[in-house]
């Protein structure tokens, strides 16, 4: 397995639009998530264009080049590809229970099947190197990172544009309901418990960095 250990600027490279042969690929990972099992399909794929358009949205609020910012959506449609992984139970994703330490373990690895799924779909091609799809590597590694580390890769190192990237996938799956719960998180309630000044929740205390996190509330609400 490939680990990127330099993390591409989204500046560092034009845009995407000359990269054809990538085009294609994208899109096959695309429709791998749309397509994936039932119902899920349906709902990965609500929450990857939910993603992609903050993701643009927050990083041009930031004060981002524009192609920057396209570049980092274009890569958001496809962070989570690794849950449609052969590996998975399609069931570990709806589970009528609040997840057990062991589950929780087992879709963590969803990042590192998806590298896995990505480095499959570049293998042998000239773009495999290109920046883009470095830049792609470090979305879908490291798009569940903290501050003050995590049970993924332990990077606390990230640079901005990735922990806004962080930011944005927890506030959407924070607000996707689960069966165990009884109500769907508003966006206030899911923010204040992400900046954890609010309530008994210390789930996220330290994950994120303050001043970012007050910018994307300012952005969202
Ligand atoms: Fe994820
Ligand atoms: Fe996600």
């Amino acid at each position: 397995m490939i680990i990127p250990h330099t993390i591409p600027d989204p500046d560092s490279y034009e845009d995407i639009s000359d990269l054809s042969e990538w085009t294609n690929i994208q899109l096959s990972l695309e429709k791998r998530i749309s397509h994936y099992q039932g119902d899920l399909g349906t709902q990965f794929s609500a929450h990857h264009m939910r993603v992609a358009a903050d993701g643009l949205g927050f990083l041009m609020y930031l004060g981002y080049s524009v192609s920057a910012c396209l570049n980092v959506k274009s890569a958001l449609l496809i962070h989570d590809i690794g849950k449609t992984h052969d590996e998975y139970d399609p069931d570990i994703w709806d589970l009528p229970h609040r997840p057990s330490e062991a589950e929780r373990a087992e879709k963590r690895l969803h990042t590192r099947r998806g590298l896995d799924l990505l480095n499959q779909a570049v293998h042998g091609k000239d773009i495999a190197a290109h920046p883009h799809i470095e830049l792609c590597r470090a979305v879908i590694l490291y798009h569940h990172e903290r501050l003050n580390g995590s049970l993924y890769e332990n990077r606390t190192d990230l640079p901005l544009w990735l922990q806004a990237v962080g930011i944005i996938d927890t506030f959407d799956g924070d607000r996707i309901k689960h069966p165990h719960q009884d109500h769907r998180r508003s966006p206030q309630e899911t923010i204040e418990r992400m900046m954890a000044d609010k309530g008994d929740d210390e789930k996220y205390e330290g994950a994120f960095d303050p001043d970012l996190i007050k910018k994307f509330a300012a952005y969202k609400l």
